[in-house]
């Protein structure tokens, strides 16, 4: 039997992952940080314990800090797996991340990169958005004045979906990079949000919506002269001196 070990068990695609991988009667370790019912307890920032990977024939790797430690967690985790004899390592990343200048998504092309330098064999799937991460960047606007441009277009995709697509990978043969999938749908933001809204029965500040248009109409500013003298360009200059 094949024995599985899935990073980021507990995340937004770690648990449909794990959840099909089990209903399929294959042996999972699911990995977090945390403790409890069903996970192997384990933090791939600080290494990988050998237990862990005994018996493992492939990884499905989807732990992730949204951060540069995923770096370091992934050198961790190919190094502990080529050690160890892991067959087969699936990758999941994100459409575009080699084109679409973020700071966040040059960690993902470096992960990339130490997946397809590492001795592992490994299989390499790119996604879109999930539907619940697109869910939450309207959430957390509420919070935010700075909204996403009506007009960018997102594909988001089920996460069902794609946990079934993982474990078809997972169940075959190391294929390096595989086709990029992306959901049923090419949508606005504006359009995204429009539908969740009448889903939810929310008013949320919509795009560009009363809130925004309050902010362009400049209502976060004042009529007549300023008061103090430290303008942001000073406030840099004597906050980050040796650069300026
Ligand atoms: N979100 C999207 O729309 C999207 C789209 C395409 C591809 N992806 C890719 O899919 C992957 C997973 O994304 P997600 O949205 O499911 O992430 P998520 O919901 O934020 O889950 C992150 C997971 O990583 C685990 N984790 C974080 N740091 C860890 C550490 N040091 N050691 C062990 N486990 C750690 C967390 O487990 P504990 O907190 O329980 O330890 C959690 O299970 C990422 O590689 C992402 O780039 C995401």
């Amino acid at each position: 039997m094949t024995t599985f070990l899935v990073t980021g068990a507990t995340g937004r695609i770690g648990v449909p992952t794990t959840a099909q991988l089990r209903n399929a009667g294959h042996d999972v370790r699911a990995l977090s940080r945390r403790s409890g019912p069903g996970l192997v307890t384990g933090d791939l920032l600080t290494g990988v314990d050998s237990a862990v990977l005994d018996d493992v024939d492939t990884i499905i790797h989807l732990a992730t800090t949204n951060g540069a430690k995923d770096i370091q967690v992934a050198e961790n985790l190919f190094r502990a797996a080529a050690e160890a004899g892991v067959a087969h390592v699936v990758l999941l990343s994100i459409v575009g991340i080699d084109t679409i200048p973020m700071g966040f998504y040059k960690h993902r092309v470096q992960i990339e990169e130490i997946a397809t330098n590492s001795h592992v064999p490994v299989t390499l799937q790119r996604a879109t958005q999930f539907h619940p991460f697109v869910e939450q960047m309207f959430t957390a606007q509420r919070f935010s004045p700075v909204f996403v441009s009506p007009s960018i277009r997102f594909q988001p995709i089920g996460t069902a979906e794609v946990a079934a697509r993982l474990v078809e990978l997972a169940a075959g043969d190391p294929a390096g990079r595989v086709d990029d999938i992306g959901g049923p749908e090419q949508r606005t933001a504006s359009d995204l949000l429009d539908a969740w809204k009448q889903a939810t029965g929310r008013h949320r500040p919509s795009i560009p919506g009363k809130l925004f248009k309050a902010f362009a109409a400049g209502e976060n500013l004042i009529e007549g002269p300023g008061f103090g003298n430290q303008t942001f360009k000073q406030y840099l200059a004597d906050k980050y001196p040796a650069v300026s």
